[in-house]
């Protein structure tokens, strides 16, 4: 699939648009247009339902975006959420050092006898990426004369990260635009943080942040939900929302926005059971988008190596798609044991360890204890005195994107096919996350048939996001709803004049069945459900 047709589809049916795009757009910020914002709400209901209101152990929770500074201090991101990047001071452009490539093309001798050499920066998220584009930019440099050498004397480079590229070196390298070598800098730390201050003066003491994560938020009330909400471990609280982060180098569509949203689940259990409910939410979370469309050839699941892992991390997974751009991250499952609570205890100074009073009422008896106190008294000096009763609860998140998922499903839906010898590109949503799930056409414009089918659009209207259209040729009018992803054309026709049923057609088989008009708004619910396969049987 050709990403270049998926942003202008997108553009062209109202998906998504450039952020203020009047004004020229502003890189890294994308809107989500009428039909693009129904996909993504419809993505974040499925993850809602799914992971929240659909369980008897998840509360959910919305949290302000600027929070007090300390809260990223404890996190550390402040210290930490940063990117190394290299600025070029030629074109001024900024590069993620850790996406950027030395290629060297070793050439003939000169005529003194002296060695040549050619060094080039490319970007890409990795070596082979970046090596893609060495021949077009080969050919830009010898198209503007800044190359140097004829083409055919190039060689095959050899090739290494810009981050191990000795400081001696960097001075004979030609940055991704620049016409002479020298021009890119040292790298450097960037944090990613994006700052703001908080009321009237801008001055040191009113900094704060917006969130680069929702995930702080639920940390921060840990306490908060554990004492009202009649929460008991093993419990999780989601949240989805916005999240900010200066990108050094936004990309790949919506992939890396500056603006975006998360789905954010934090399960909190006890330590020794978290090695299973990682393995639980790493497995339930691959299966959801696999349950909502997402073919599983192109979807992965990618455990870290050692080295990959967080300091406090026993395991994370990625679960990875095969985007056209390559394969790339849409979430995250982390084992993150003890680390966020223990931090914010820390730097709050306030207990957010854990009680469990059931297990606790259930053993002391065999303990012979009256009190937890006693407990406590006894175990005095151990690094844990109340455990296995208090204890500070080990955490496993999935941490994902909406935008992410909602650029993958666009991906997978866009398909390019022929009806009846006739060009067709159509996006083959699954019917829980499609924008619009029925369109209602009347045949022709007259004997009554505008009138049923607009009763029929308004009673469906009432449950669904649902489409009336009466212009225009009935092919051409189901085309248009291909291309918009929507599952099911209702046709009022003749025969609905006969007999009172109307004509059911599915996008992806273009299949038609005819179904009785006073059943339609529970016909559509059965197929959005999957009760029913959508066919004429
Ligand atoms: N609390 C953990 C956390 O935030 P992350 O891997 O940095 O982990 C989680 O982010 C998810 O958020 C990613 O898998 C991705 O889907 C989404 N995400 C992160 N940065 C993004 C960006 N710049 N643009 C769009 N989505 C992003």
């Amino acid at each position: 699939m050709d990403m270049d047709k998926l942003v202008s589809l997108s553009k062209r049916r109202g998906f998504i648009f450039p952020s203020s795009e009047i004004y020229g757009g502003i890189n890294g910020f994308w809107d989500y247009g009428p039909l693009g914002v129904e996909l993504k709400r419809n993505i974040k209901d499925a993850w809602w339902r799914d992971t929240i209101t659909g369980r008897d152990d998840v509360v959910g929770l919305d949290c302000s975006i600027i929070m007090h500074p300390r809260v990223w201090e404890a996190s550390g991101h402040v210290g930490g959420f940063s990117d190394p990047m290299v600025d070029c001071r030629e074109t001024k452009e900024r590069y993620r050092a850790d996406q950027l490539y030395v290629f060297r093309y070793d050439l003939p001798t000169g005529k003194d006898g002296t060695p040549q050499s050619l060094a080039l920066a490319l970007t890409g998220a990795t070596v082979e990426d970046a090596r893609s584009s060495a021949t077009d930019r080969l050919a830009q440099m010898a198209r503007k004369g800044t190359l140097g050498f004829k083409l055919k004397e190039i060689p095959e480079p050899t090739s290494l990260p810009y981050l191990d590229l000795a400081a001696e070196d960097r001075d004979g390298v030609i940055g991704p635009s620049a016409t002479k070598p020298g021009t890119l800098t040292e790298p450097r730390s960037f944090n990613l943080m994006f700052r703001t201050n908080v009321g009237a003066l801008e001055d040191a003491s009113s900094v704060a942040y917006l969130r680069p994560e929702t995930a702080q938020g639920i940390f921060a009330n840990f306490r908060n939900v554990v004492d009202t909400g009649r929460v008991k471990l093993p419990f999780g609280i989601g949240q989805v929302g916005k999240s900010f982060r200066n990108e050094i180098n936004p990309r790949n569509f919506t992939f890396r926005s500056r603006e975006f949203e998360q789905m954010e689940l934090e399960f909190f259990c006890h330590p020794e059971e978290a090695a299973e409910w990682y393995a639980y939410w790493r497995k339930t979370r691959f299966q959801w988008y696999v349950d909502h469309g997402l073919r599983s050839d192109r979807l992965r699941l990618r455990d870290h190596e050692r080295g990959e892992l967080a300091f406090y991390s026993t395991a994370t997974a990625d679960i990875e798609y095969s985007f056209p751009f390559g394969v790339s991250e849409l979430e995250g499952i982390a084992h993150r044991g003890d680390y966020d609570l223990s931090q914010h205890q820390k730097f709050s100074g306030k207990d957010l360890s854990y009680f469990d009073e059931e297990r606790w009422e259930r053993d002391k008896v065999g303990l012979g204890m009256t009190s937890f106190k006693e407990y406590l008294r006894k175990n005095e000096g151990l690094e844990k005195p109340g455990y296995p009763y208090q204890y500070m609860p080990h955490v496993i998140e999935p941490s994902a994107g909406a935008d992410r998922a909602t650029l993958a499903f666009l991906c997978e839906a866009y398909t390019e096919d022929e009806v009846g010898g006739e060009a067709r590109t159509l996006l083959r949503f699954h019917p829980r996350i499609a924008p619009v799930k029925a369109a209602i056409f009347p045949l022709v414009k007259k004997d009554g048939m505008p009138e049923l089918a607009e009763a029929i659009y308004r009673d469906l209207k009432r449950q669904f996001n649902v489409f009336f259209d009466e212009k225009g040729a009935i092919g051409r009018r189901y085309r248009r709803q291909d291309e918009a992803g929507t599952p099911f054309g209702i046709t009022v026709d003749g025969q609905t004049l006969a007999d009172g049923t109307v004509t059911f057609r599915d996008r992806d088989s273009c299949r038609q069945w005819r179904v009785p008009s006073a059943g339609v708004v529970e016909a559509v619910r059965d197929l959005i459900d999957g009760k029913v396969a959508p066919s004429g049987e």
